[in-house]
């Protein structure tokens, strides 16, 4: 099978240096090789980790309260490009971030691509501590890795991403979250006012992951392509330490890959974004510890290879 994989060394969706770290230590932990090797898959990977310096300005002031904007738009604007490019072509896409600000880019191309391949909208299954739902004028932070869902629905719109054009959107019903636990005032409006579907870890404890995938699967109907979104921070920070917004009472690893594997099962699954691994955040505070940062990048190795077909038998 085909396999696209683009991989992104970006962050500046957020304040804290390392997330565009994260590709290369998950690339260096040999996960393209699993893929190719155990998973049989034919990568379509131009080699490169992409920083997309010539996008970046120096100068690159706050608007409407977005933290680097410009950075933001056009990074993402780029990116959509590529993958909108497997997703013509029919591959599976694999991004690799990189801040969660680089689901912009990636899913709307993925989205793009599906719509004039299929004529079907995307269905997002967005694994995640946070709904990362801001708005330009919700968001506490400024910080646009809080806020791709918000320009991916739909709900908000703003000139700096003025290229999200109507086929790049994911209809707000196809749309469906897991393992939230740290969602603002703002976003649970948001959520509520448009009845978004979203099982927050409550609903992991009160049914199960088994029966939580189901339902989400079940609510987005089994003639739309899935697209998983999955922010490593879904995981409880005792499997992934060493990223920039950790929470507690998280996924076990189980749970996590769980996920992965039953979409994979599914047959449906069309792209993935595996996001916020920070191999540096943890030196940068003082207390480097290597053990963590290994752990979190043999998460998010564990939860792609899973989404990918690995199976335990
Ligand atoms: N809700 C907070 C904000 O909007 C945190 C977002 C964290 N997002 C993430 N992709 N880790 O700033
Ligand atoms: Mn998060
Ligand atoms: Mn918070
Ligand atoms: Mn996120």
């Amino acid at each position: 099978e085909d396999l696209g994989v683009v991989a992104v060394a970006f962050s500046g969706g957020q304040g804290k240096g390392g997330v565009d770290a994260g590709p290369d230590a998950l690339i260096k932990a040999g996960l393209l090789d699993d893929l190719k090797e155990d998973l049989g898959y034919k990568l379509h990977y131009d080699g490169l980790i992409h920083s997309y310096d010539d996008l970046i300005p120096s100068h690159d002031p706050p608007i409407d309260n977005m933290k680097r904007p410009t950075a933001c738009s056009k990074v993402n604007a780029r990116l959509h490009e590529q993958t909108y490019e497997h997703a013509s072509q029919g591959r599976m896409v694999l991004t690799l971030g990189g801040d969660h600000s680089i689901a912009i880019g990636s899913i709307s191309g993925v989205a793009r691509g599906i719509r004039e391949r299929l004529g079907k909208p995307l269905a997002v299954i967005w694994v995640d501590a946070h709904a990362d739902l801001n708005t330009f004028e919700t968001s506490p932070s400024g910080n646009v890795h809080g806020m791709p869902v918000a320009f991916l629905s739909g709900l908000c719109k703003h000139d700096v991403f003025s290229w999200l054009t109507e086929q790049c959107l994911i209809p707000a019903d196809k749309l469906v979250y897991i393992g939230l636990r740290d969602v603002d005032r703002g976003e649970k409006k948001l959520l509520r006012d448009n009845k978004i579907k979203a099982f927050s870890m409550h609903e992991v404890d009160r049914y199960g992951i088994g029966k939580v995938v189901d339902m989400a699967l079940e609510y987005i109907g089994d003639d739309t392509p899935i697209h998983l979104s999955f922010d490593v921070d879904a995981c409880d920070p005792v499997h992934a330490p060493s990223t920039g917004t950790p929470v507690r009472g998280g996924l076990t690893l189980r749970e996590g890959d769980y996920i992965c594997e039953a979409l994979h099962q599914t047959g449906k699954l069309v792209g993935m974004d595996l996001v916020e691994v920070n191999p540096m955040i943890l030196a940068k505070e003082g207390g480097a510890d290597t053990w963590q940062v290994a752990e979190t990048v043999r998460t998010g190795c564990s939860l792609v290879r899973c989404a990918l077909g690995e199976s335990l038998l």
